[in-house]
């Protein structure tokens, strides 16, 4: 399977997951949520930064980080100006953080990196979050096909995934942008 450029699909604008606002199921979690108010929250795969920008809105401090250097020049032009909210490059699979996360949130990254590591991207979440820490996720749910991304995971298969090392608090079923209905659900893990 060859490695999708992230940057070159952003230069020629082939971004159909940009809705250009939050995902709405993230938008409902924040209206009151029971969350620390000096937790710090993790955006990985953030693109042009709308879900780190409700983060950041609600009163978090928030990073966004990402592999493109065009999605992050958009998200710092339309963003940064926002106080506790800032934007790095990098790596989610490969990466540390100097110091781990409270909570990481993610929306269609799961979905957009190689089936095959899956498991990588799992150890990346305990990685750059604290003992302790939340992993809030809204996980595309249509069966895993060889094309993508984005690629689909069973429910059955994410929470097999993260068992091991999380708690599950709760899952749902999000409101979604237009098209993305029944197509998405919601996790809350607590790390063990
Ligand atoms: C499908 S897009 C979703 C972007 C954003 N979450 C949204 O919903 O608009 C996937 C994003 O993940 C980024 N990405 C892919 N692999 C990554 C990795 N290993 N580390 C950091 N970002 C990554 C891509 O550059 C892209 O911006």
């Amino acid at each position: 399977m060859s490695e999708t450029n992230w940057n070159q699909r952003y230069v020629d604008g082939d971004t159909p997951w940009d809705k250009g606002d939050a995902a709405p199921g993230l938008i409902d979690w924040l209206v009151g949520n029971d969350m620390n108010p000096d937790s710090r929250i993790l955006v990985p795969g953030c693109g042009c930064g709308h879900d780190a920008h409700a983060w950041a809105r609600a009163g978090f401090e928030t990073t966004g980080v990402d592999l493109s250097e065009l999605a992050l020049n958009r998200a710092c032009e339309r963003y940064e100006a926002i106080p506790g909210l800032a934007f790095f490059p990098g790596n989610f699979l490969q990466d540390a953080p100097q110091e781990p996360y409270d909570l990481i949130f993610e929306h269609t990254l799961y979905c957009a990196i190689d089936p095959a590591r899956r498991d990588e991207y799992a150890k990346a979440v305990t990685r750059w979050l604290k003992p302790g820490g939340h992993f809030l996720a809204i996980h595309f749910t249509f069966p895993l096909t060889e094309e993508g991304p984005p690629f689909g995971a069973s429910r059955e298969e994410i929470i097999d995934r993260f068992s091991d090392k999380f708690e599950l608090i709760e899952e749902w079923e999000p409101r979604n942008f237009e098209g993305r209905e029944r197509e998405e659900r919601m996790f809350y893990w607590k790390r063990k």
